[in-house]
This record gives structure tokens, C-alpha cells and sequence, in this order.
């Protein structure tokens, strides 16, 4: 293969150096052994505002609002793999990582309403996510929300869900490095991605 594979890597959470982040690290670690371009974008620390649904997008590849999100539209049709790190927070994904993937109604409105995806069928197989979730408490269910909203933003952005590594309990784990099989399942987790996308 004459390019390397390119996959983007989403923070959800503001702490660059949180649990969610050592995770991600990991991953990207991976990813990058494997042989892959990995482009980490910590998402509560980008400029934007939320989908004001103006629907600039019903009729035109892209939207009305100009600000950080703009090119994440080219380079999310070009990407060949995506990896989502994220906190729970109050039961499903942080305000700005909602907001960023609610941003993707650009795609959602290309593939639903004009029945014409940026994404082709050949991209579309060859194209993977892998979820990475933290929550601090211990109880059932604790994901269901995360996996809800990564599911449709999955389906909408034609990058199919692939994987997931999930830790609950941080409340009481406090340090995710004091889980080293937590970590390495998610540098391996990241090998595996980047050594799928190398075939
Ligand atoms: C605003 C906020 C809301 C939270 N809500 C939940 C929750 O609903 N369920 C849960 O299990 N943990 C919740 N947590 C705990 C975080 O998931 C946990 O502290 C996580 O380890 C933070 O990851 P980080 O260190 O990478 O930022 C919440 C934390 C914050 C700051």
C-alpha cells in the first residue's frame, strides 16, 4: 500500500491527561505500531457551537455554521478508521462530543434525505470504530447511553462499530494504570484496528 491508513481519535473528555485519555493513548499507541496515521482531536477543547438546525444541509454538502467543526467534514469522509474515547457524563456522552457528532447531520441529511452518503460501499466495509468508555459508577446499564448515541453516529457517518473496550467503577479504580490489563486491551484493541485497515 503506497499511503498509510488514517484514523481519526476523538477525546471526549476535557482532561488531557484523565483516565479516559491514558486509554486513548494506548489505543492510538496501537494503532500506531500497526502502522496507521493517527490524528487525536480533543473535542471539549475545539471552537463550535451546537446544530442550531438551520438544515443549510438538506440541500448542500456542508453547513451553514463556519467554525472548527468545517473541516472535520472532509476528513471524516477520508478517514479509514475512527476511535472514540469518552467519559460517561449524566448517563451518555459529554455535552461537546454530543454536540460535534450532532454537527454530523451534514451526513446524516447526504445518506437519509438525498439518499447519496459521502462514504461508497467499497470505503463503507473497509471502514471501522472502535468505542473506548469510562464511568465512575458501579451499576448496570452504565454504557447503554454512550453505546445508543456511538451506534447511530456510527450508522450515520458510515464508519460501522467495530469494537469496544469499557471500564466502570473509576469512581472507586480512581488510576486507570493501576489496571494494566485495561490498558493493554486497549493498545491491543488499537494494533488490531490499524493492522485491519493495513490489509
Ligand atoms: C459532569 C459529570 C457527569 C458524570 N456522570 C456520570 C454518570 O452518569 N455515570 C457514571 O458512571 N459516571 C459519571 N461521571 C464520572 C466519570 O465518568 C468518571 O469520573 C470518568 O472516570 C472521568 O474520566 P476522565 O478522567 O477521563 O475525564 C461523571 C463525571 C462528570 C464530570
Amino acid at each position: 500500500m503506497s499511503m498509510k491508513p488514517k484514523i481519526i481519535a476523538l477525546l471526549g473528555s476535557p482532561r488531557i491527561n484523565g483516565n479516559t485519555a491514558a486509554l486513548l493513548d494506548q489505543a492510538i499507541k496501537g494503532a500506531e505500531d500497526a502502522g496507521c496515521i493517527v490524528e487525536k482531536v480533543v473535542v471539549p477543547h475545539l471552537n463550535f457551537r451546537p446544530c442550531m438546525e438551520i438544515f443549510h444541509c438538506i440541500e448542500n454538502e456542508t453547513c451553514a455554521m463556519k467554525d472548527d467543526i468545517v473541516p472535520f467534514y472532509e476528513k471524516f469522509k477520508e478517514m479509514d478508521g475512527l476511535i472514540i474515547a469518552t467519559p460517561v457524563m449524566t448517563m451518555g456522552i459529554p455535552g461537546a462530543l454530543k454536540s460535534f457528532m450532532d454537527r454530523f447531520q451534514v451526513f446524516y441529511m447526504a445518506k437519509y434525505w438525498r439518499q447519496s452518503s459521502f462514504i461508497n460501499d467499497s470505503q463503507k466495509k473497509r471502514r471501522k470504530t472502535l468505542l473506548i468508555s469510562i464511568g465512575g459508577m458501579n451499576i448496570p446499564n452504565d454504557f447503554d447511553g454512550v453505546k445508543l448515541t456511538v451506534h447511530a453516529f456510527c450508522e450515520i457517518i458510515d464508519s460501522p462499530y467495530w469494537a469496544e473496550v469499557m471500564q466502570n467503577n473509576m469512581d472507586e479504580i480512581k488510576d486507570i494504570s493501576t489496571r494494566p490489563e485495561v490498558m493493554e486491551e486497549a493498545y491491543s484493541k488499537g494494533y488490531e484496528l490499524g493492522k485491519q485497515l493495513m490489509r
